[in-house]
């Protein structure tokens, strides 16, 4: 079976953006590969988080995968810092990572420009933990967005240089598997296009059902059709997306057809999706819950999972020490 890597960074509660795209894609994916997901707590430092909050979030997400179904029977599920020997490796790739290319990356330089007083080795160096996170369990795949291909290919890129190197043929070349180019894009709904992260635009897994039903009546909208059968402006196109997602076919027909005879009510449609929202979150919700509220469980998760990863994890730092010249 055919190795995958994944990872999350831990930065707030997970939205439907997220769910529709990463955590829809593992879900699949653990039932066809070796998956290895994990929340990437160490990255998360090169913004310097409170250290209550890095535990806490850890948590959050950790259940909040569990809750939408990644089943630790099936896919390795684990937290980064749990797995030291890919800090090993991270250190090795890193004597052979050179900072003009590091420095090149766009995520580095957009990066900068966000905390010019902080411009830590560590967001310069992002890469090559992000490689040492896949080379690590030597994964061929790795789900990702689109933002993460340029680091991909440094991944790739380091890869084939250990292996040309030391002339052996230690590490595959993952292959990105882009789940924004399977996935349903989530609109936002402000009209700004995505799902993302700021208030409003998002609906988060874990949100009560006034919040749901407030924030889809105030999703932005326009004065509506005159022209029967004319073409959905991007804000409206956004509302029918959604429905496409989380209601019935029939619900769906429904407003398409009052949209093409010009009777629609924008408010009649914003009631019914926000009801079908809260209907498909609902169970998420109360998982998360669950899951939240047993530490002792998610604890347990976290421990067997860290102890696969590590199983994967030594197999290949053994050969690496062995490769490098370490006895
Ligand atoms: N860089 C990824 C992101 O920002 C998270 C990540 C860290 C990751 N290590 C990884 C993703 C390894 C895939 C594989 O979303």
């Amino acid at each position: 079976m055919e190795t995958v890597v994944s990872g999350i960074r831990p930065t707030g509660n997970l939205h439907l953006g997220n769910y529709f795209g990463a955590i829809k894609s593992f879900v699949q994916m653990q039932n066809e590969y070796n998956c290895y997901f994990f929340i990437a707590d160490w990255h998360s430092l090169t913004t310097r988080p409170k250290p209550e909050s890095i535990v806490n979030s850890a948590r959050t997400i950790l259940a909040e995968y569990l809750a939408c179904g990644i089943d630790p029977e099936k896919a390795t599920i684990y937290i980064q810092s749990d797995v030291k020997e890919v800090l090993e490796l991270y250190l090795y790739l890193n004597m052979n990572a050179y900072l003009g290319e590091l420095e090149r990356t766009t995520t580095f330089k957009e990066k900068a420009r966000q905390q010019p007083d902080n411009v830590n080795a560590g967001l310069l160096t992002y890469p090559t933990l992000m490689a040492a996170d896949i080379l690590i369990h030597r994964a061929v795949k790795v789900p990702v967005g689109k933002d993460q291909e340029q680091n991909m290919e440094m991944a790739r890129k380091f890869a084939r240089r250990f292996n040309n190197m030391y002339e052996v043929e230690l590490f595959p070349e993952p292959a990105s598997f882009s789940f924004t180019d399977k996935a349903i894009k989530i609109p936002g709904l402000d009209g700004s296009g995505k799902m993302g992260k700021s208030d409003g635009n998002c609906i988060y897994l874990y949100e009560d059902e006034k919040s749901i039903r407030k924030k889809v009546m105030k999703a932005v909208t326009d004065a509506g059709p005159t022209v029967p059968n004319s073409e959905k402006p991007e804000v409206i196109q956004n509302l029918f997306t959604f429905l496409d997602i989380v209601s019935s076919k029939d619900t769906y027909n429904y407003f398409e057809e009052k949209w093409n005879d010009c009777s629609i009510r924008y408010g009649d449609l914003k009631k019914q999706l926000a009801e079908d929202i809260v209907t498909f979150t609902n169970p998420i919700r109360e998982r998360i819950e669950e899951y939240t509220n047993n530490t002792e469980l998610l604890d347990k998760i976290a421990l067997q999972g860290a102890e696969k990863a590590r199983e994967s994890a030594v197999k290949t730092i053994q050969e690496v020490r062995r490769i490098i010249g370490f006895k």
